[in-house]
């Protein structure tokens, strides 16, 4: 693994600078601590690109993505496309278009509760009980990428998947299930589609190469039932790209907000870390958006590159303004905190403890 030292930052559009920007301080608080020094690239992705420059993925936002060690994503979207089905040019291909260039196949979103906030789930505190799930959600095939057709009364979106790219992504579930609880749900259609045919085929395949992991087949429509009946039978879920976004949508509401599952991915050679949440329009500008998702992420690109001690610390940080009631609206019973403002308390504890010994000597 190289070492973590540029960092390609794309903060999209909507709420996106924002939660970015309060990662970007929670990165130089733990570079300061830790003496590290991180180096920025700003690029432009998404709606903001195409304003700019006529394009969503300018290409020195790819050159710039690929030269660093690792990319910093906020969020992408505007609601002006949205509504328009005749746009030909869209801030969702800017996105889509790095995951190809990338080659980042591998989509990893992972869920935890955090005890403070059982009591703003969507479900009874006991259901909680024990949950803690990893979603692998293949990224870069499948509907999302198979060729498309539209015409003025017919359209289609091809559902294409090849052997070699089921077993990668599935692989890495596998891997993934052998350093945790052993357990993982393959998540399809195989009762409908060919293509999720194909899927339980190699799956079952692979299985005998990790005889140590319990594999279990669901379809989506039970999955997405049994994400709310039950989720702590879930450990790792391995999924294709389209099952694999509705899922972790639903999955990331069970700890109490959409607000707080980071995700990243990974291909070949580079790594891009992103909140799961999207751009969210109607916040943005106001200074309210919950950042932990994004912190969150950078948690998980710290630990990728083997800086345990400094992921730890800014889950620690996390934890302990969750514990604390420090939270954005989204969250907080009462006084919420502004988007900046929870930076701020995040910053301070992973600083604090940098003072603890100097004073403790003086
Ligand atoms: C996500 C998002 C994207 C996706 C959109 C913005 C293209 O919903 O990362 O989950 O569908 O993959
Ligand atoms: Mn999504």
């Amino acid at each position: 693994m190289s070492k973590l030292s540029n960092i390609c930052v794309l903060k999209g559009d909507g709420i996106g600078p924002e939660v970015v920007d309060q990662a970007i301080r929670v990165l130089n608080a733990i570079g300061h601590k830790y003496a590290h020094s991180f180096h920025y690239e700003e690029k432009l992705i998404g709606a903001i690109a195409i304003d700019e420059t006529g394009s969503p993925l300018p290409t020195d936002t790819i050159a710039a993505c690929h030269a660093a060690d690792a990319v910093l994503l906020g969020a992408i979207g505007d609601p002006k496309y949205d509504d328009d089905p005749s746009a030909k040019v869209r801030p969702e291909q800017g996105l889509l278009g790095l995951r190809k260039e990338l080659g980042l196949f591998a989509n990893v979103r992972p869920l935890k509760i955090f005890d403070n906030l059982r009591h703003l789930s969507v479900l009874k505190p006991e259901q909680l009980e024990g949950v803690d799930l990893v979603i692998y959600r293949e990224l870069t095939g499948g509907i999302y990428f198979g060729a498309k057709h539209r015409d003025e009364n017919q359209a289609s979106d091809l559902m294409i998947y090849t052997r070699p790219e089921i077993e990668r992504i599935a692989r890495l579930a596998f891997l993934s299930a052998q350093r945790r609880r052993k357990r993982l749900h393959l998540v399809d259609k195989a009762n409908v589609l060919d293509s999720s045919r194909l899927w339980r085929q190699v799956v079952q395949d692979l299985a005998k190469e990790y005889p140590d992991v319990d594999v279990q087949y669901l379809f989506i429509d039970n999955a997405a039932m049994q994400m709310i009946l039950y989720p702590s039978q879930f450990d790792v879920i391995v999924t294709s790209n389209m099952f694999g976004d509705i899922l972790s949508d639903e999955a990331s509401v069970l700890g109490g907000s959409l607000g707080l599952l980071p995700s990243s991915s990974f291909g070949e050679s580079s790594r891009l870390y992103e909140p799961v949440h999207g751009s969210y329009p109607q916040a943005a500008g106001k200074n309210i958006a919950n950042p932990i998702a994004t912190i969150l992420s950078v948690e998980m690109m710290l630990r990728d590159f083997d800086l345990v001690e400094e992921a730890d610390d800014v889950l620690k940080a996390i934890t302990h303004c969750i514990d604390q009631d420090l939270l954005t609206q989204d969250l907080a019973r009462q006084d919420p905190l502004t988007c900046s403002q929870l930076g701020d308390e995040i910053v301070k504890h992973i600083l604090q403890e940098v003072q603890i010994p100097s004073a403790a000597l003086s």
